[in-house]
């Protein structure tokens, strides 16, 4: 008899226990959900005010001097300066890297991607013309 009136017990904890880790759970997700949408806003990326010495020049300093500079000693291609990158874009060698397409060599080269705002950015510019702005 004791037996059975503790056996009955035992559900009625489980279920309390489970509720309480479970409300805990979902408060952790619900703060973790909040916190990185003040983290990575989703509508950061500008794609509309791209210019060449605002967004362009920048990014490929940052990015790709270590081998583009205007010695370009470990690639043998220049990219600094607007004359020198847009005889890349102008060779259509610019986007297919950035893209890692088929025939192309995967640029920034042995760093996987760029993120993809900032190739979304290029791939803006390059469709305005690529303008000296
Ligand atoms: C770690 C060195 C390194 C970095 C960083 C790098 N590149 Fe390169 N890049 C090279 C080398 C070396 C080549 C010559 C081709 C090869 O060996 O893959 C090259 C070639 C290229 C080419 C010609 C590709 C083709 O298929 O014709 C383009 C365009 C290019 N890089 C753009 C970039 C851009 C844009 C960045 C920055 C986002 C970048 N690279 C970052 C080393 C680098």
């Amino acid at each position: 008899m004791l037996d059975m009136a503790s056996n009955q017990k035992y559900p009625m904890n489980r279920i309390f226990t489970s509720l309480v880790v479970l409300s805990f759970a979902l408060s952790i997700v619900s703060c973790a959900y909040h916190v990185e949408d003040e983290l990575y806003p989703p509508d950061v990326c500008d794609t509309i005010n791209v210019t060449y010495s605002g967004t362009i020049a920048g990014i490929i300093m940052t990015q790709c001097f270590d081998c583009h500079d205007a010695q370009a000693l470990e690639s043998g291609i220049p990219l600094e300066g607007y004359t020198n990158l847009k005889s890349m874009v102008d060779a259509n060698r610019l986007i297919g890297a950035l893209r890692h397409l088929n025939g192309f060599s995967p640029m920034p080269k042995d760093r996987g991607f760029l993120p993809e705002c900032e190739i979304l950015q290029i791939e803006k510019w390059v469709a305005n013309g690529a303008p000296n702005n």
